[in-house]
């Protein structure tokens, strides 16, 4: 690697400087940017922005995903015969963040692929690069299913994991659907849908994330001076999902209605997220989560009529997950029963465990080493856009070390050195697979 290829590399870190202050959240800290947000948009056009510069031709398609396109050089007069971008190279991520994020989860994908493009671009320019193949940086749009409750839905369309009428019935919590969203925000809810051109292009798809657990500041990979290394090859996703209790009683009077009068679905709800946090930690390797809870109408002087709690529950074998959901649902009804409550279970999003591909996991591997000696093999307990691609198309991804060990929260941390390292790794890989 080159002098001038360290410095185009480094140019992640003033790429994200430069929407550092795009939807921070004063009351929460951190980033709050969900989709068709102010601020995602602004981060879109920033992005679109920085492609255009670049000579990117920049599209969305049916589903809202961006694409940014660095094709083949066409000779003059030649005829091609089909598409030119089929089976293209595709790195990407996502613009919009959990209520209360980090700077990184999502912006550091896009932000390392505009330099590592960057890198190759210079590379091209000066003989050591032969492409084969065309290349894309891909934008998801809402990843992180922050305001419509299902997680990767823009790659979930792309692919058919969501039926698009299942996908524009989903409300935002003001009661906007998503098709009312979509059309708002210029696409045509009737377009909307799996798409085979799309994914026909997408040869290979790579994915640069921060790590968003300890995993690289455990033992097993840290140096002396507790010091992990800079990158990780994903080995494979955890199986996730969303569910939805909820619990309806008898709204009433704080002041009026005896304690022994009361069906208070606040009670069931709490005793509920108590036994969910029981039932995760019975059960190896599982994680239960309750993160958001919202009683009905909401007033301090006011017993709710309804609470909804939204739950998240992850594990490796995705019947055991299967099996915790039906345990958390029992346990529910059970409380609610006690409470004098109703409770209901709704499903949100659902992604099964996920094993990147091996061959492009192996070549990631080999790239990174080039600037990481010893980038270790990771497994993740979050999820991405790339699990979802997983299924279509030969996926991997690239883990830049997060020394805070922290992620879904303003403390989530990315060194610059550790972002330059990612991107050159990003940069490699993409080379090889060029
Ligand atoms: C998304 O980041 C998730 O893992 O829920
Ligand atoms: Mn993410
Ligand atoms: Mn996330
Ligand atoms: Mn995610």
């Amino acid at each position: 690697m080159t002098t001038l290829e360290r410095q185009a590399a480094a140019a992640v870190n003033p790429l994200l400087a430069a929407i550092a202050d795009t939807g921070r959240d004063a009351r929460r800290g951190g980033y709050t940017r969900p989709v068709y947000s102010s601020s995602e948009l602004e981060l879109r056009e920033w992005f679109v922005a920085e492609a255009s510069n670049r000579g990117l031709a920049v599209e969305r398609d049916a589903n809202g995903i961006i694409w940014a396109w660095w094709d083949l050089p066409t000779p003059a007069g030649a005829v091609t015969a089909g598409d030119p971008r089929a089976g293209a190279l595709v790195t990407g991520s996502h613009l919009d963040s959990v209520p209360g994020g980090g700077p990184f989860d999502g912006p550091l994908g896009l932000a390392s692929a505009l330099a590592a493009f960057d890198v190759l671009a210079a590379r091209e320019s000066a003989g050591s690069l032969h492409r084969t193949r065309a290349f894309a940086i891909a934008v998801f749009p809402e990843e992180e299913g922050s305001a419509f409750g299902v997680a990767c839905l823009g790659s979930r369309l792309l692919t058919g994991a969501i039926t698009p009428a299942r996908a524009l019935a989903l409300r935002d919590e003001n009661g906007t659907s998503f098709a009312e969203a979509s059309r708002r925000h210029g696409l045509d809810p009737d377009l909307m849908g799996r798409d085979e051109t799309a994914l026909s292009r997408i040869g290979q798809f790579v994915e640069l994330h921060v790590e968003q657990g300890r995993g690289l500041n455990t033992e097993e990979f840290t140096d002396a001076a507790g010091r992990g290394p800079a990158v990780a090859v994903a080995s494979s996703i955890l199986g996730h999902g969303r569910w939805r209790l909820t619990f309806t009683g008898q709204g009433n009077h704080a002041g009026t209605t005896l304690m022994a009068d009361r069906s208070d679905p606040m009670i069931a709800a709490a005793s509920t997220v108590v036994a969910i946090r029981q039932i995760g930690a019975a059960q190896p390797g599982a994680r239960a989560t309750v993160g958001r809870l919202e009683p009905v109408p909401g007033g301090t002087n006011v017993i709710a009529s309804r609470v909804d709690v939204w739950i998240d529950v992850r594990h490796q074998d995705d019947a055991v997950t299967a099996e915790l959901v039906e345990r958390i649902h029992g346990e529910a009804v059970h409380l609610a029963g006690v409470e004098g409550c109703a409770v209901t279970l709704s499903q949100g999003s659902l992604s099964a465990t996920v094993t990147f591909d091996a061959e492009l996991t192996r070549g990631l591997a080999a790239s990174a080493q080039r600037t990481v000696a010893g980038a270790p093999a990771l497994a993740t307990g979050a999820g991405h856009d790339a699990g979802v691609l997983a299924a279509e198309v030969p996926t991997g991804m690239l883990f830049v070390r997060n020394p805070s060990g922290i992620s879904h929260s303003p403390e989530e941390y990315v060194e610059d050195d550790d972002a330059t390292a990612g991107t050159l790794a990003l940069a490699d890989a993409l080379g090889d697979l060029l």
